[in-house]
C-alpha cells in the first residue's frame, strides 16, 4: 500500500472507529505496516478489497482498531510537566489527602502503556515528596487496553532508552541494573496496579486526586468521543483533583467544570 492509499483509507476508516485522522498523520506508516500484515494474514492482497472486507465482516474492526494502537512511552516524557506534577501538583492533592479520614492520594494513568507513566507518578512521590507526608499512602491503578504492553508492565524491565530521561538519581534509586536491563525495584511498584480495560467502555470506580490521561484520548479519538470521556473523568475527579494531558494536546471545551492550572504544562483542576 503506497502512502496515497494508507491516508485515503485511514481517513475513511478511522471516524467509523470514533478516532480521528489528524491524530494518525506523523504515525501513519506504522499503522498501515500492521494494516499490510493483517490484511497478508486473511490473504488480502488490496486495500480496496480490504474495505470490502471490513464492510462485510463486522468483527474485522476489533482487528483494525488494534493496528490503530500507539503504544509509544518513556518515564519522565516530557520533563517540564513532571518538574510541575512535582513540585506543585502532587504537594498540593498530598496536603489535602492528608486532611481526610483515609489519607490516600489517588492516581489514574489511563493507556499507561508498558508502566512507564505510572511508574513515573510513584519514583517521584516516593524519591521526592512522599517524605514531606508520611501518612499519605499512594495508590495507584493503571490502565490499558493492551494486555501486552500490561504484561511487560507487570514485569516492570525496561531498555536504556526508556528510562534515560529520568534523573539520574531517581534512575539509580528506583532501577536494578542487570546485563543491559533496568529492573524496577519492588518498592517502587507496590501501590501500583495495572488493570486491562478500553477507556471508551470501561466502569471507573471511585474518585482519584490525580489523573494521568496522556497521549491517547485527546489525540487519537474524535471530539464527540473526547467531549464523553472528559465529561466521565471529570465526574470520577474529586473536587481540586488534576487531570494532565498530553503536551501536544488540547482539551474539547473549558467550561464544564474545569480551571487551568498550567496551561503550559496541559494540566487542569476540578473546580
Ligand atoms: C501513545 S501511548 C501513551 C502512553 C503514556 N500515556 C504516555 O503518554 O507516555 C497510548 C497507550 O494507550 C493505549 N490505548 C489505546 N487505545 C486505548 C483504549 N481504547 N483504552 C485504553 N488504552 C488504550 C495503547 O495501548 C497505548 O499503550
Amino acid at each position: 500500500m503506497n502512502d496515497h492509499e494508507c491516508v485515503e483509507f485511514l481517513q475513511w476508516a478511522l471516524p467509523r472507529l470514533g478516532m480521528r485522522w489528524p491524530g494518525f498523520r506523523k504515525v501513519r506508516r506504522q499503522v498501515c505496516k500492521r494494516v499490510g500484515r493483517r490484511m497478508a494474514q486473511i490473504e488480502i492482497d488490496s486495500i480496496g478489497a480490504y474495505r470490502s472486507h471490513l464492510e462485510s465482516h463486522a468483527e474485522e474492526w476489533a482487528m483494525l482498531d488494534a493496528c490503530c494502537r500507539i503504544t509509544i512511552s518513556r518515564f519522565y516524557r516530557d520533563r517540564g510537566v513532571f518538574e510541575f506534577v512535582c513540585d506543585d501538583v502532587l504537594p498540593m492533592l498530598a496536603t489535602a489527602a492528608g486532611q481526610r479520614d483515609e489519607p490516600t492520594l489517588r492516581v489514574l494513568s489511563i493507556g499507561a502503556a508498558s508502566g512507564e507513566e505510572p511508574y513515573t507518578a510513584a519514583i517521584l512521590w516516593r524519591c521526592t515528596v512522599a517524605h514531606g507526608f508520611p501518612d499519605v499512602a499512594l495508590d495507584i491503578v493503571a490502565t490499558d487496553c493492551d494486555a501486552t504492553m500490561l504484561g511487560r508492565a507487570d514485569e516492570g524491565v525496561y531498555a536504556w532508552g526508556s528510562v534515560k530521561e529520568l534523573p539520574p538519581q531517581w534512575r539509580e534509586r528506583a532501577f536494578e541494573v542487570v546485563g543491559q536491563r533496568f529492573v524496577l525495584k519492588a518498592e517502587f511498584r507496590s501501590g501500583v496496579r495495572f488493570e486491562l480495560a478500553d477507556i471508551r467502555e470501561a466502569a471507573l470506580t471511585g474518585v482519584f486526586d490525580l489523573i494521568l490521561c496522556r497521549n491517547l484520548i485527546f489525540t487519537y479519538f474524535d471530539e464527540a468521543l473526547q467531549r464523553e470521556l472528559l465529561a466521565r473523568l471529570i465526574e470520577h475527579m474529586r473536587p481540586g483533583a488534576a487531570l494532565v494531558i498530553g503536551l501536544h494536546e488540547r482539551l474539547p471545551s473549558f467550561d464544564d467544570g474545569l480551571e487551568t492550572w498550567s496551561e503550559r504544562h496541559r494540566i487542569y483542576r476540578k473546580v
